[in-house]
């Protein structure tokens, strides 16, 4: 076979990095490879590639400067669960609740499907660092791929390019990324806006390995494999072995007016508003407090010597859900998509600006919808996809924290988990101690939306926000979150929230966003040892007494009715976990299962008992 033209602007002097390189090459048959640089000049070359190519429309250079919006196929616009897989040597290892198939089937399957796979197109090698570049909490990786659109997301996205290089040298370690959109060009072939395949989608991890195979999809997690693949699915199953933590957690500063910092990392599924909740902007009357955002979905956290947690944000940059996303909800999100950003099936407008749902009450006129079509508002269809997404560089965020590439990371303070639940949950409270709180997250569910998975309303188990996320056996991450307290002095305290309460009508119980600051307030003040709390059966809450409320009309009687714990919803919540835990027996921490008996029979003392110990009523 002839020698593929290669273009690199520098040297590559890491032999095995350039044989696997190879490797791939003959194995994909590209008509040229190019290395990255991470420079400007290759990401707008690029973009204007995919502009010629129809993919990217360019926006107003005045309204939107620098961004482009596309339009992905209608087969290829989330995540795809059901096509991931965890290929560990053995079942057992990936766990009950992580697809699988041997690796000793599956990789001749993918290699059939990768034979020619990337003809007529080009081979771009993105030598990337997930967390700052030369960090002893980052790490490397490479990732093979034939669209240009997951080069240009990538450069946003992760730290791209020859410094990386720099940091690999002749023979640093690095996780092996491979990725196709799976639609080969017959010479003279007239490709499509959107190449993907239609019909056949793998996701797989070989955690041992540590690599990663995509095939078939362009979009989000499925295509920029530095983001869920490999800072979460590779990197627990890292963490899990070199004892560190792979997160799914924003990462945020709170600030008080005396100019003390506490970091706090917390854990939501999909589609329970983490991006907001990083950027969030506390209510006028909270003078002198300021939230900071190191990161909006993903944290690694590593012991210091001096027995602190300290976490990096691996990321570069903001893949966030659109519809929804508005000055109200999230004005630092609005003002760092204000220009060099790439809006992925949003609407168009026709003077080159975007929209989605809930960008304003009131849709502008002619618009072009996700699908390319002239949207008709009375169609009842959405302009943008549910799942819509922006990716902005975090440093265009207005409340981006000044440490937030710090190679050290930054001290966490306590853990927040949250998920999305109409009933039992309450508005908050504080485990007892770290194993309450690990099994707290463990246990932790949400309801699906339109942008998650499974049955809009049905609560789905979500251990940790971790989900589709963890790269091994679910029973054993529990136990090394265990081991993990175990082996620091003074592990952070863990509170799990819930901003999505409902009523008996259906309406939200908390208005949620910017108001969240003052339960943030509690929790930043309770770990110092400035705030009460009573103990109820399933942890300590504060009373209404214990949270700022200055400038709000909430009430007693409304912070009554969502802190309140109903018996036999929890009976019920309590039933369900049992489920959970008879799926991942196996390894289940037996601690567990003691845990969940001195729930129940915590629950068994009156509500109207504790807090009528505790003054409460
Ligand atoms: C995400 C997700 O895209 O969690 O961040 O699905
Ligand atoms: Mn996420």
């Amino acid at each position: 076979m002839a020698a593929i033209p290669t273009q690199s602007s520098y040297p590559i002097l890491h032999q095995e990095l350039l044989a696997w390189a190879q490797q791939m090459a003959d194995l994909c048959q590209p008509d040229s490879i190019q290395w990255c640089d991470g420079s400007k000049k290759e990401y707008d070359t690029l973009c204007e590639l995919l502009v010629s190519k129809g993919t990217f429309i360019r926006l107003d250079p005045k309204k939107r400067p620098n961004s482009f919006a596309c339009f992905s196929d209608p087969s290829d616009v989330a995540r795809v669960e059901d096509r991931t897989y965890i290929c560990s040597r053995t079942k057992e290892d990936a766990g009950p609740t992580n697809n699988w198939v041997d690796p000793r089937e599956m990789k001749p399957r993918l290699k059939k499907l990768f034979e020619g796979c990337m003809k007529g197109r080009t081979m771009y090698v993105i030598p990337f660092s997930m967390g700052p570049v030369g960090s002893a909490l980052s790490q490397i990786g490479v990732q093979v791929t034939d669209s240009e659109y997951v080069v240009v997301n990538m450069h946003i996205m992760t730290r791209v390019g020859s410094k990386v290089m720099d940091v690999l040298g002749k023979e640093g370690e690095y996780v092996k990324c491979l990725h196709s959109v799976g639609a080969p060009l017959a010479a003279g072939q007239q490709d499509v806006k959107w190449p993907t395949n239609q019909t056949v989608k793998y996701i797989v991890h070989y955690p041992e390995d540590r690599a990663i195979v995509s095939y078939g999809s362009g979009y989000g997690g499925n295509a920029l494999l530095g983001k869920k693949c490999f800072a979460l699915r590779i990197a627990s199953s890292m963490a899990q072995e070199q004892g560190w933590l792979a997160e799914h957690m924003l990462l945020m500063g709170v600030e008080n007016p005396d100019g003390e910092k506490t970091y706090i990392a917390a854990a939501f599924p999909s589609a329970c508003g983490k991006t907001n909740f990083a950027m969030l902007i506390p209510p006028t009357e909270f003078q002198g407090w300021k939230i900071t955002t190191v990161g909006d979905d993903i944290a690694w956290i590593k012991p210091g010597a001096d027995g602190k947690l300290y976490a990096i944000n691996p990321e570069a940059g903001y893949f966030g859900v659109a519809p929804g996303t508005n000055a109200k909800t999230n004005p630092n999100a609005i003002e760092s998509i204000r220009k060099d950003t790439i809006f992925t099936n949003v609407g168009v407008t026709d003077d080159g600006d975007v929209w989605w749902e809930g960008l304003t009450k009131e849709a502008p006129k002619n618009l072009t919808d996700w699908k390319g079509q002239r949207w008709d508002p009375s169609a009842g269809k959405p302009c943008a996809h549910p799942n819509a997404r922006f990716t902005a560089p975090a440093h265009q965020n207005p409340c981006l924290d000044k440490d937030w590439e710090n190679p050290n990371g930054v001290p966490i303070g306590a853990f927040i988990f949250g998920g999305r639940r109409s009933t039992t949950i309450p508005l908050i409270y504080q485990a007892h101690n770290w194993n309450s709180g690990v099994y707290l997250a463990a246990t932790m569910g949400s309801e699906m939306t339109a942008a998650a998975f499974g049955e809009v309303g049905k609560v789905r188990r979500d251990p940790f926000a971790m989900l589709p996320f963890c790269g091994y056996h679910m029973g054993d991450y529990f136990n090394h979150w265990l081991q993990f307290g175990r082996n620091i002095p003074n592990p952070p305290r863990v509170f799990g929230v819930n901003w999505f309460r409902k009523d008996e009508d259906g309406n939200f119980q908390w208005p949620g966003f910017g108001e969240n600051m003052r339960v943030l307030k509690w929790v930043v003040e309770k770990i110092q040892g400035k705030s009460n709390a009573v103990e109820s059966p399933i942890g300590w809450m504060p009373h209404y007494d214990d949270i700022d409320w200055t400038g709000s009309d909430f009430t007693r009687e409304q912070f009554e009715a969502i802190m309140a714990i109903d018996r036999e919803a929890w009976k019920r919540e309590l039933l369900d976990h049992a489920e959970l835990f008879e799926r991942m027996y196996d390894k289940l921490p037996k601690e567990f299962i003691f845990m969940r008996e001195l729930l129940l029979s915590s629950l068994w003392r009156s509500p109207e008992k504790w807090r009528l110990e505790t003054g409460e009523v």
